[in-house]
Order: C-alpha cells, then structure tokens, then sequence
C-alpha cells in the first residue's frame, strides 16, 4: 500500500500525516502553538514560523514513528502552500521540497481550504462532490462551488475578518483568553442570545455570497462601552454581561454562516453542504446547520471537531491530485495570500 506524508504550517499548528492510499490514517501528529500566542491575543506571524523551524523535524519524525514507518517507505510527499502566513507556509514548503528531492519522490501541493472541505470527505467515508464548501476558520470564511475533490470555484467570503478572527477580536473585547471561538462559545452557552440586538452584516443582500464581520465586531465594542471611553473598555465586566454579549455575537455570526451557505447551495442548485474549518467546531453552528439542511432535505457534512482545526490528515486530498497527475516540482513556493485559490 502507497503512503503518503502530508505537513501542514499554513498558520499556527505545525502538523504531519501519513496516510495510506486507501485513506487510512497510520499517524499524525499536530503541534500546537496557542500557549505561545494567547498572551499576544491572537497569532504573531514572526513567533509562528519560528516555532515551526523548531517543531516541524521532531514532529515528523513522531509521525513516521507513529505510523511504524521510515522515510524511505514514503511514497508521496504533500504540504499545503497556500493560503497562509508567509513565513509559516514557507518552512513546510521547504522542508517538503528537500525531503522529496533527497527521496526523490514526487511532491503534491495542496490548498488548505480546499484540504478543509476534503476533511468532510475523509469522514463521510464516502464521495460527497459535488457540493457547496464552506470554509470557516481563523483566517478565511469562504463559499466555494466543489464539482470535485480537484474543482474548486470560489463563490464569495468575507470582506474583512474572518469568521474565527471575529470570535478571536470577540473574545480579546471580553477579556476571554485565545483562541477566542472555543472561550466564547463556552461563555455562551450561560447568555441569552437575544439580550443584545446585534446586526448580521450582508444578510440582507441577497445578491452577494459575501460576508463582513468586522462591523459586528465594531457593535460588540460599542455594547461593552459607548464610542470613544477607552477607560470603560478596560473595566471587568459582570459574568453575565459577559455570557450574553458572547451568546448574542455568536448569534449574529452563525446566523450569517447559515443563511449564506443556504444561499450559495441553492444558487449553486446543489444537494450537499460541507463545511470545514476551525469554526465548524462551533456547536451553535453545527446545530443551526443541521437543523436548516434538515428542513431543506440537503445533505450535509461537517468535519469532526477534531479534523476542524488545522491538522494534516485532511492532507489526504494529496492523492486526489496524484491521481490526477497533478504534481509540484521543485520550483514549488509559498503563494501566502490566495483568498480564492481555484
Ligand atoms: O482552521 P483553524 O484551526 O486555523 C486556520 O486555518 O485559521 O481555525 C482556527 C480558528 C480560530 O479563530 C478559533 O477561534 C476558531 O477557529 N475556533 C472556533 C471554535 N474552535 C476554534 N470558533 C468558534 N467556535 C469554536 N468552537
Ligand atoms: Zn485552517
């Protein structure tokens, strides 16, 4: 059975996989990085890279350890080149290029995002193409048209934060800790979340497949203190203010998610929704999306929590491309700002 050894630094997990053809996963190992960013209250690029240049060899060699196998029994080698932080992208694709020339093996590069729908794949243990994708994390909220795990069509996403990058700013404004999506979730599940009337940007528009999160941002500040009153914003709030203010963002946020996939889906004349992502995590979210696509009759895949976050089992979309003979060579770089990678 071919194996493949996919690596993952498009952001702030340095992670690596083996998987067989078959999709059997033999190991993976995914090193976090949070506890050296949370003080800085969400991912410092320069600590980033850093801290993959450090981690990514051992966690490898954990990975090859895990999956009883050595370097020479790897048949392909993948890592996802974009989108991402510069840096960050650029040591896995380094390391992946020199370990497919000392191999001499051939080099598959993957797109994250896409890599974040295939993982719906991966645990539907099935085909899911065609579908609409939705990929919500810390660094992108976008709607793509899948025809298949090698087409991918970008329909719309946000015009400025992210989805997990408004819970992450949403949390910072709470004095909750970071990642910020999982702390106000948490918050949340003790608020109403109706006690704050907040706004869902673009919903009305019903001609864009976008989003805008930063202006639900702009009224979480405002609710906490009036403009300007920087002093105010700094005072600890009570533990329910708290919960509700969190319960009522994240309303606002996941009603946006729901109702544009929705959109996109029927656009798109579509019958399945996958959604990927760190924020696919999100139980508010996942309700929602169950309880909408039940409604409509679509079928509907959303990654496991624990292929949510970033992780290089989804790195298994590698052999769709292989199989397509879709192959990298050496000249392969880090392209960091690719919102709409096709
Ligand atoms: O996909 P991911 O691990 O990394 C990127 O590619 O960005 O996503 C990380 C993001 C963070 O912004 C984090 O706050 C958010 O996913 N997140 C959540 C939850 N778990 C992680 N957001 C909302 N609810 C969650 N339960
Ligand atoms: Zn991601």
């Amino acid at each position: 059975m071919l194996k493949l050894l996919a690596l993952e630094t498009t952001c702030d997990e340095t992670a690596a996989a083996v998987i067989a053809e078959n999709g059997d996963v033999l190991g993976s190992v995914v090193a976090s990085q949070d506890a050296l960013h949370s003080i800085f209250g969400g991912v410092v690029p320069e600590i980033a890279a850093r801290a993959h240049l450090e981690q990514l060899l051992p966690v490898i060699e954990e990975t090859l350890r895990r999956a009883e196998c050595q370097l020479s029994d790897i048949d392909l080698i993948a890592v996802a080149n974009t989108p991402g932080l510069a840096g960050s992208l650029l040591v896995g694709v380094v390391a992946a290029k020199s370990l497919a020339l000392a191999t001499g093996k051939p080099l598959v590069a993957i797109n994250h995002l896409h890599a974040h729908i295939y993982a719906c794949r991966l645990a539907a243990q099935k085909d899911v193409f065609p579908c609409v994708g939705l990929i919500v994390s810390g660094g992108h909220s976008s709607l793509y048209r899948c025809s298949s795990p090698t087409d991918f069509h970008y329909l719309g996403g946000t015009i400025d934060d992210a989805a997990g990058e408004a819970f992450d700013k949403a949390a910072a404004l709470l004095g909750l800790p970071y990642p910020g999506g999982p702390a106000v979730s948490k918050a949340a599940e003790a608020g109403s979340p109706t006690a704050f009337d907040f706004p869902r940007p673009l919903l009305q528009d019903r001609e864009r497949l976008d989003f805008s999160f930063s202006g639900l941002k702009t009224a979480l500040r405002y609710a906490i203190a009036g403009p300007g009153n920087p002093e105010q914003l700094k005072a600890q709030l009570p533990p329910q203010t708290v919960a509700d203010l969190a319960a009522s963002f994240q309303a606002a946020v996941v009603d946006c998610l729901v109702e544009k996939s929705l959109l996109a889906v029927r656009r798109m004349k579509a019958k399945t929704l996958c959604v990927g992502g760190g924020v696919a995590a999100n139980r508010l979210l996942r309700t929602k999306l169950q309880q909408a696509c039940a409604k409509q009759q679509l079928e509907l895949h959303i990654a496991p929590p624990e292929l949510c976050t970033d992780n290089a089992v989804m790195g298994a979309i590698a052999w769709e491309k292989f199989r397509a003979g879709e192959l990298s060579d050496l000249s392969l770089d880090a392209i960091p700002g690719v919102m709409r990678g096709a």
